[in-house]
Protein backbone atom coordinates (compact mmCIF):
# COMPACT_ATOMS: atom_id res chain seq x y z
CA UNK A 1 0.00 0.00 0.00
CA UNK A 2 1.02 3.52 -0.68
CA UNK A 3 2.21 5.09 2.32
CA UNK A 4 -0.02 8.05 3.57
CA UNK A 5 1.55 10.92 6.09
CA UNK A 6 -1.74 10.86 7.81
CA UNK A 7 -0.63 7.58 9.94
CA UNK A 8 1.84 9.43 11.53
CA UNK A 9 -0.69 11.67 13.25
CA UNK A 10 -2.09 11.21 16.75
CA UNK A 11 -4.49 13.52 16.53
CA UNK A 12 -6.11 16.23 14.05
CA UNK A 13 -6.15 19.62 15.97
CA UNK A 14 -6.69 21.64 13.04
CA UNK A 15 -8.83 20.92 10.15
CA UNK A 16 -8.20 22.72 6.74
CA UNK A 17 -11.44 24.40 7.45
CA UNK A 18 -10.79 25.56 10.44
CA UNK A 19 -7.84 26.97 9.51
CA UNK A 20 -8.75 28.65 6.50
CA UNK A 21 -11.68 30.21 8.81
CA UNK A 22 -9.05 31.57 11.57
CA UNK A 23 -6.37 33.01 9.50
CA UNK A 24 -9.15 34.64 6.70
CA UNK A 25 -10.06 36.53 10.78
CA UNK A 26 -6.50 37.78 11.02
CA UNK A 27 -5.94 38.93 8.00
CA UNK A 28 -8.72 41.13 8.35
CA UNK A 29 -7.65 42.16 11.19
CA UNK A 30 -4.49 43.00 10.45
CA UNK A 31 -6.09 45.10 7.39
CA UNK A 32 -7.60 47.09 10.00
CA UNK A 33 -5.34 47.97 12.53
CA UNK A 34 -2.56 48.45 9.60
CA UNK A 35 -4.84 50.76 7.36
CA UNK A 36 -2.92 53.82 6.04
CA UNK A 37 0.44 52.10 6.69
CA UNK A 38 3.21 51.25 5.24
CA UNK A 39 3.36 47.21 5.83
CA UNK A 40 6.13 44.94 5.20
CA UNK A 41 4.91 41.37 5.80
CA UNK A 42 8.30 39.20 6.62
CA UNK A 43 7.94 35.46 6.64
CA UNK A 44 10.54 33.04 8.46
CA UNK A 45 11.09 30.35 6.17
CA UNK A 46 10.43 27.49 5.89
CA UNK A 47 7.96 27.02 8.51
CA UNK A 48 6.04 30.09 7.93
CA UNK A 49 5.78 29.97 3.97
CA UNK A 50 1.93 27.98 3.77
CA UNK A 51 0.84 30.25 6.35
CA UNK A 52 1.86 33.77 5.23
CA UNK A 53 0.75 32.98 1.44
CA UNK A 54 -2.78 32.29 2.87
CA UNK A 55 -2.74 35.14 5.07
CA UNK A 56 -1.93 37.70 2.79
CA UNK A 57 -4.47 36.83 0.00
CA UNK A 58 -6.67 37.83 3.05
CA UNK A 59 -4.54 41.35 3.58
CA UNK A 60 -6.78 44.15 1.81
CA UNK A 61 -4.40 47.41 2.28
CA UNK A 62 -1.06 47.20 0.36
CA UNK A 63 1.62 45.21 1.61
CA UNK A 64 5.30 44.15 0.36
CA UNK A 65 6.10 40.52 0.76
CA UNK A 66 9.85 39.91 2.19
CA UNK A 67 11.39 36.54 3.77
CA UNK A 68 13.94 35.54 6.53
CA UNK A 69 15.78 32.60 6.90
CA UNK A 70 17.28 31.58 10.25
CA UNK A 71 18.52 28.36 11.58
CA UNK A 72 15.94 25.89 13.52
CA UNK A 73 16.13 22.62 14.95
CA UNK A 74 17.80 20.80 12.65
CA UNK A 75 16.76 17.50 12.99
CA UNK A 76 16.25 17.47 16.74
CA UNK A 77 12.33 18.38 18.34
CA UNK A 78 14.53 20.88 20.61
CA UNK A 79 15.57 24.12 20.36
CA UNK A 80 19.05 24.64 20.54
CA UNK A 81 19.35 28.29 21.94
CA UNK A 82 21.50 28.87 18.87
CA UNK A 83 20.05 31.35 16.03
CA UNK A 84 22.06 31.97 12.76
CA UNK A 85 20.45 34.22 10.20
CA UNK A 86 20.82 32.21 7.16
CA UNK A 87 18.74 35.07 4.72
CA UNK A 88 18.22 38.48 5.28
CA UNK A 89 15.58 40.86 4.28
CA UNK A 90 15.90 41.74 0.96
CA UNK A 91 14.79 45.11 1.02
CA UNK A 92 15.33 48.65 3.50
CA UNK A 93 12.67 48.41 6.48
CA UNK A 94 13.32 52.05 7.49
CA UNK A 95 9.89 54.00 8.24
CA UNK A 96 7.87 51.27 7.65
CA UNK A 97 5.53 48.83 9.81
CA UNK A 98 7.02 45.21 9.80
CA UNK A 99 4.65 42.34 10.50
CA UNK A 100 6.94 38.96 11.09
CA UNK A 101 4.98 35.91 10.23
CA UNK A 102 5.93 33.07 12.16
CA UNK A 103 4.49 29.71 12.19
CA UNK A 104 4.48 28.45 15.93
CA UNK A 105 6.07 30.45 18.77
CA UNK A 106 7.67 27.71 21.23
CA UNK A 107 10.12 28.74 23.82
CA UNK A 108 10.29 32.43 21.89
CA UNK A 109 14.26 32.05 21.36
CA UNK A 110 13.94 32.35 17.85
CA UNK A 111 12.19 35.09 17.80
CA UNK A 112 13.26 37.53 20.45
CA UNK A 113 17.11 37.23 18.33
CA UNK A 114 14.83 38.08 15.16
CA UNK A 115 13.61 41.41 17.01
CA UNK A 116 16.86 42.29 18.33
CA UNK A 117 18.34 41.98 15.35
CA UNK A 118 15.72 43.71 12.98
CA UNK A 119 15.72 46.42 15.85
CA UNK A 120 18.65 48.60 14.53
CA UNK A 121 16.77 49.03 10.92
CA UNK A 122 14.73 51.56 12.16
CA UNK A 123 11.07 50.06 11.33
CA UNK A 124 8.31 52.13 12.25
CA UNK A 125 7.29 49.33 14.15
CA UNK A 126 8.19 45.79 14.58
CA UNK A 127 5.22 42.92 15.44
CA UNK A 128 4.69 39.49 15.71
CA UNK A 129 1.54 37.17 14.25
CA UNK A 130 2.21 33.57 14.60
CA UNK A 131 -0.45 31.18 13.95
CA UNK A 132 0.26 28.65 16.61
CA UNK A 133 1.83 29.32 20.55
CA UNK A 134 2.74 26.72 22.38
CA UNK A 135 3.05 28.84 26.08
CA UNK A 136 3.40 26.05 28.24
CA UNK A 137 7.67 26.17 26.91
CA UNK A 138 7.60 29.84 27.04
CA UNK A 139 10.90 31.31 27.93
CA UNK A 140 11.66 34.59 26.24
CA UNK A 141 9.43 37.19 27.16
CA UNK A 142 7.88 38.01 23.53
CA UNK A 143 4.75 40.12 22.93
CA UNK A 144 2.98 38.05 19.72
CA UNK A 145 0.33 40.60 18.69
CA UNK A 146 -1.51 38.13 17.01
CA UNK A 147 -2.16 34.48 17.92
CA UNK A 148 -4.42 32.00 16.10
CA UNK A 149 -4.26 28.89 18.32
CA UNK A 150 -2.98 27.70 21.48
CA UNK A 151 -1.31 24.61 21.11
CA UNK A 152 -0.74 21.79 23.36
CA UNK A 153 3.39 20.73 24.23
CA UNK A 154 3.63 18.44 22.12
CA UNK A 155 5.42 18.17 19.07
CA UNK A 156 2.94 19.87 15.88
CA UNK A 157 3.37 19.59 12.29
CA UNK A 158 1.72 20.12 8.99
CA UNK A 159 0.38 23.46 7.26
CA UNK A 160 4.19 24.12 6.97
CA UNK A 161 5.41 22.99 9.99
CA UNK A 162 7.63 20.06 10.12
CA UNK A 163 9.66 17.12 11.45
CA UNK A 164 12.90 17.09 10.02
CA UNK A 165 11.50 18.36 7.11
CA UNK A 166 8.92 16.40 6.59
CA UNK A 167 5.19 17.00 6.82
CA UNK A 168 5.30 20.51 5.99
CA UNK A 169 2.96 19.43 3.21
CA UNK A 170 -0.18 18.27 5.16
CA UNK A 171 -2.95 20.63 4.62
CA UNK A 172 -4.15 20.33 8.11
CA UNK A 173 -2.38 20.46 11.83
CA UNK A 174 -1.75 17.62 14.03
CA UNK A 175 0.47 16.09 16.86
CA UNK A 176 3.21 13.63 15.37
CA UNK A 177 3.12 10.29 16.37
CA UNK A 178 6.00 10.21 19.28
CA UNK A 179 7.05 6.76 17.97
CA UNK A 180 8.18 8.86 14.54
CA UNK A 181 10.52 10.93 16.50
CA UNK A 182 11.67 8.72 19.53
CA UNK A 183 12.78 5.49 17.28
P1 LIG B 1 11.39 28.76 19.51
O1 LIG B 1 12.62 29.56 19.27
O2 LIG B 1 11.59 27.72 20.57
O3 LIG B 1 10.17 29.63 19.80
O4 LIG B 1 11.14 27.91 18.24
C1 LIG B 1 10.48 28.40 17.17
C2 LIG B 1 10.63 27.50 15.97
O5 LIG B 1 10.84 26.14 16.33
C3 LIG B 1 9.36 27.51 15.16
O6 LIG B 1 9.36 28.53 14.23
C4 LIG B 1 9.38 26.14 14.53
O7 LIG B 1 10.10 26.19 13.34
C5 LIG B 1 10.09 25.28 15.53
N1 LIG B 1 9.12 24.54 16.38
C6 LIG B 1 8.72 24.80 17.64
N2 LIG B 1 7.82 23.93 18.08
C7 LIG B 1 7.60 23.08 17.04
C8 LIG B 1 6.73 21.94 16.86
O8 LIG B 1 5.94 21.53 17.73
N3 LIG B 1 6.80 21.35 15.65
C9 LIG B 1 7.65 21.77 14.66
N4 LIG B 1 8.45 22.81 14.78
C10 LIG B 1 8.44 23.47 15.97
MG1 LIG C 1 9.73 28.60 12.19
Amino acid sequence: MEYNLRNDISSELFTEEVIRQKVQEMGKCISKDYYGKELVVVGVLKGSVVFTSDLIKYITIPCELDFMAVSSYGKSTQTSGVVRILKDLDNDIEGKHVLIVEDIVDTGITLSYLLDYLKARKAASIEIVSLLNKQARRKADLNVKYIGFDVPDEFIVGYGIDYAEKYRNLPFIGILKREVYEK
